[in-house]
């Protein structure tokens, strides 16, 4: 029998106690990724929920790029990249969201999507939700649809799917 996604991510996933800082456990992919069964089984897990409903994946930088890829890449579709500010050469869209401590921008360019693609945005971890609002509220300003939010852990106690109420979302596994 095929082992269920959460089975494969509990058994891959390092767990690394008291980071980023005391207190704090912390879920680390990379093994994930590392492994050719774990890394196919999470990329058809992020796109299956939304078969036939998408033109076009965006990957959140950086880690977001490593899932994004590999999604459309799996479903012949294409890949729009979501940067950290100043990192893309020509004309952006821009914005500016919270951190634990400050703000950060995301840019995405301003001809990046045909008007009216269906876009799935992939990260690998949604904590507060701040990067994947400004994401979508990026796809939707450069006249794309959000046809779906999709990520590996949810980390739930810090509410990020209520920042985006109203969004499909996706995780294959909450903590
Ligand atoms: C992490 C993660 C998500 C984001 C989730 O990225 O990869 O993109 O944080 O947090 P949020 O829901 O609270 O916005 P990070 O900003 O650490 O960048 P990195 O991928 O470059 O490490």
């Amino acid at each position: 029998m095929l082992e269920p996604i959460e089975a494969l991510l509990d058994r891959l996933c390092a767990v690394v106690p008291d980071y980023p800082e005391p207190g704090i456990s912390f879920k680390d992919l990379t093994p994930v990724f590392a492994d050719a069964e774990g890394l196919r089984r999470i990329v058809d897990a992020l796109a299956a929920p939304f078969e036939g409903r998408f033109d076009a994946v965006a990957g959140m930088e950086a880690r977001g790029f490593l899932l994004a890829s590999a999604v459309a890449y799996a479903t012949g579709t294409g890949l729009l990249t979501v940067r950290k500010g100043g990192k893309l050469p020509r004309e952006v869209f821009c914005r500016d969201y919270e951190l634990e401590y400050g703000t950060a921008s995301l840019e995405i360019h301003q001809d990046a999507l045909h008007p009216g693609a269906r876009v799935l945005l992939i990260d690998d971890v949604l904590a507060t939700g701040g990067t994947m609002e400004a994401a979508a509220s990026l796809v939707e300003q450069a006249g794309g649809a959000v046809a779906g939010v999709a990520v590996v852990l949810e980390l739930e106690a810090l509410a990020g799917r209520e920042k985006l109420a109203g969004r499909e979302v996706v995780s294959l596994q909450r903590v």
